[in-house]
């Protein structure tokens, strides 16, 4: 039989996930673990990046954010996971891949330039900010994955990766496959005041939230601005309780749409309706949290596991890329 593809994504250790995160890049990892050979890992490396002036809540954010990976169903007997900084390979593939990388790649990279303005409160004019694109490469191509799930942000570094790839290749004779983009379905969830569900606008559903907190985040969301009396005929389409009906009842969403657009329901109705079925649909991932959270020592085992594997994989790649290069 032939061997499984390999699958590699990296997830920012963001703390505890939200809506935002699981309809992401999380729901493709879970539909496709058993068709390829998965590592899935936490960038602990890369948040430093960004966040090298307050690091402090990076080992909490990654142990959570870990857990809620395991209770969704991140599969630690058939996907490798790990963090990234107990890879200590990558960083020696990372200097390698930064002498060949020229500068202008990585100055023009359409993502540098953008956080670099957005983030104006952190000092991103380091070296570290500016080579992420090339810590991305080295942790993708130790391990030579073939497929990469990703946003649609993230294209750009898939692209560089490549290009280094390629770059490698020819100056020191064919190694690496070029991985391949597996992107996620671009389900922007909305968050609770209509931009983007993200943790740092204080708009998002998480994962753990009860059903009181759910209801009552719902209950703050802007509906149709037009509809004043429940029955008034409403807009489904302008309204941002709509978008959630989408994501979680798209089999009857022509009779979600009708009851809005004949004046059948209230709004409030609506939304106590929505926040059940979200809430019901994350009982089972909160049971399974429940336990993995009485036994921390479970979790650091993962961790030891991911790290023992995907170490003997990597100082396989050094030793090659040693002697590709001509330096053993
Ligand atoms: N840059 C990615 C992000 O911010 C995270 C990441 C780091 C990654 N290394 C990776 C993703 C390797 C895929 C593969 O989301
Ligand atoms: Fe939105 Fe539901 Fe109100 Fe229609 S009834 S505007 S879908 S909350």
């Amino acid at each position: 039989m032939a061997d499984k593809q390999i699958m590699l994504t990296g997830f920012r250790p963001t703390g505890r996930l939200h809506l935002g995160h699981l309809h992401g890049n999380i729901m493709n990892m879970l539909k496709y673990q058993k068709e390829y050979k998965n590592y899935f890992f936490l960038v602990d490396w890369h948040a430093l990046s960004t966040e090298y002036q307050n690091p402090e809540n990076i080992k909490n954010n990654l142990i959570e954010c870990i857990t809620d990976l395991i209770a969704l169903g991140i599969d630690p007997e058939i996907t490798h996971l790990y963090r990234q900084s107990d890879i200590i390979q990558i960083p020696e593939l990372t200097l390698y891949f930064s002498m060949i990388t020229p500068l202008s790649w990585l100055q023009r990279c359409p993502t540098y330039k953008e956080q670099v303005k957005e983030l104006k409160a952190k000092d991103l004019s380091t070296l570290g900010f500016l080579s992420y694109p090339v810590l991305m490469a080295a942790d993708i191509l130790i391990i030579n994955a073939d497929i990469v799930p990703v946003g649609e942000d993230q294209l750009p570094h898939l692209e560089l990766t490549r290009e280094i790839a390629r770059r490698f290749n020819s100056l020191y004779g064919q190694y690496f496959k070029e991985p391949k983009e597996l992107l996620s379905k671009s389900t922007r969830v909305i968050g609770t005041d209509g931009r983007k569900m993200s943790k740092s606008y204080g708009n998002a559903i998480f994962l753990a939230d009860d059903y009181k907190t759910i209801k009552e985040k719902i209950r703050q969301m802007i509906t149709d601005p037009k509809r004043i009396h429940p029955t008034d005929p409403g807009h489904p389409q302008v309204c941002n309780v709509f978008s959630f009906y989408k994501l979680y009842q798209d089999n009857k969403i022509k009779e979600i749409e009708n009851r809005c657009k004949r004046g059948k329901i209230g709004c409030i109705k609506c939304k106590d309706e929505i926040a059940q079925i979200i809430y019901d649909s994350l009982k089972d991932f909160q049971e399974r949290r429940r336990q993995l959270a009485k036994d921390s020592g479970y979790i650091y085992k993962i961790l030891e596991k991911g790290k023992n594997h995907v170490c003997e994989v990597s100082s396989r790649t050094i030793k090659e890329v040693r002697e590709k290069i001509g330096i053993d």
